[in-house]
């Protein structure tokens, strides 16, 4: 199967952890749609932990929460396949999941047959309560039962970037690998892990995307993972827009029933989607780090997309040269820009572009060279 954009949909976990149902799961597909979400390329949604049953049935299958979905998986499968979505659930690659339900270890063909019957496209594979097995190879087993299990299923593995995930997920068959612990709704969270893999996006691209884990956007505090007031709209839009040039999946974590405006235009900003959902998958090239940085990211059509982080508490004026991009001011080459966020042009630019950025906030562009 092939995967040559980062994946885009919605993920239970980050609001409402065990307390998901077929209602929530439906009136969730509705929502997606209604709010324009599909139509700006968020297909899957992904039901994570603490959908099952304790205990597998007497042949060994996973069995769906008799409460939560009372009418099995396929039903709410089923609907969300209806409304022009696709379809993701979760387990493990341990003998338990993470909240304690059943995981796949020593059962993944049956798992794998179970998944394809329900019509999931769509698997996040954790790693609690994993085996004394290589941890690669228990990624492996689940990926060779999924190919075989007559569906084309994305395989998103999760192990938080342990044992060195990145040199293997690709070979594993992984369309997407999480690289890090899990996100909290802090800015402190949001800084760690935006540099926490400078390094590795290289090896993310077409067919296997380092998955930077599941945004916070509008949490705003609430749901399983919010704190006190969660972040301001700037912090948001720091955090969106580097997972945007980072390549990483995109899997809003908020409840889409109630999405605010500001939330709403932003996951749906189409540039910045269109800078995630570049063809190219180019990784972005960095300068600075701790406490400013600029990243660039080449996109097809002879454009580039320029970001202008501050992940302090401070403005920071933060210069990006055009000799970043192996530039002399001989070369006579000009960038016009456009900002991202309010689409207004701003002009032509020469041998470098300087910008001020407010605490905790994000300035990006996409740039076009002129050469005169
Ligand atoms: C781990 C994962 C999270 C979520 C929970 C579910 O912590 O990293 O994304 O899936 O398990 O229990």
């Amino acid at each position: 199967m092939i995967v040559n954009k980062p994946p885009m949909g919605w993920n239970s976990w980050n609001t409402f952890t065990d307390k998901i149902d077929e209602k929530l799961i439906m009136e969730t597909a509705d929502a997606m749609v209604e709010n324009g979400l599909l139509e700006v390329g968020y297909e899957y949604l992904v039901i994570d932990d603490c959908w099952s049953e304790k205990e597998r049935d007497k042949n060994g299958m996973l069995v769906a929460d008799k409460q939560k979905f009372p009418h099995g998986m396929k039903y709410v499968a089923d609907y969300v396949h209806s409304k022009g979505l696709k379809f993701g659930m979760y387990s493990c690659t341990g003998t338990l999941t993470c909240a304690g339900y059943p995981g796949s270890f020593g059962h993944e063909f049956e798992d794998a047959k179970y998944f394809a019957e329900v019509g999931v496209d769509f698997l996040k594979y954790d790693n609690c309560y994993a085996t004394t097995m290589e941890n690669r190879l228990a990624y492996l087993r689940m990926s060779v039962a999924l190919r075989s299990c007559g569906r084309d299923i994305l395989f998103s593995a999760c192990n938080w970037g342990t044992n060195d995930v990145h040199n293997w997920a690709r070979s594993v068959g992984a369309h997407m690998y999480r690289s890090t612990g899990d996100i909290t709704d802090t800015f402190e969270s949001i800084k760690y892990i935006s540099t926490s893999q400078m390094d590795k996006f290289v090896y993310s691209g077409n067919n296997c995307f380092n998955d930077i884990d599941m945004l916070v956007t509008g949490l705003k505090g609430q749901g399983n993972i919010g704190f006190g007031q969660g972040c301001t709209d700037e912090n948001y839009k720091y955090h969106f827009a580097f997972w945007c040039m980072a390549s990483s999946p995109l899997m809003i974590g908020c409840d889409v029933r109630s999405l605010s405006e500001e939330n709403k235009a932003l996951l749906k900003n189409p540039f910045l989607i269109r800078i995630n959902q570049d063809e190219e998958a180019r990784p972005p090239m960095f300068s600075g780090k701790e406490y400013e940085f600029s990243a660039i990211k080449l996109l097809s059509d002879n454009e580039y997309a320029i970001g202008f982080f501050n992940p302090v508490d401070k403005p920071r004026t933060i210069t990006f040269n055009f000799y970043q991009l192996g530039l002399m001011p001989s070369d006579n080459c000009t960038f016009k820009l456009t900002d991202v966020f309010t689409g207004e042009e701003l002009g032509s630019f020469n041998d470098y572009v300087k910008v001020t950025v407010a605490a905790g906030d994000v300035k990006m562009f996409i740039a076009k060279p002129e050469k005169k």
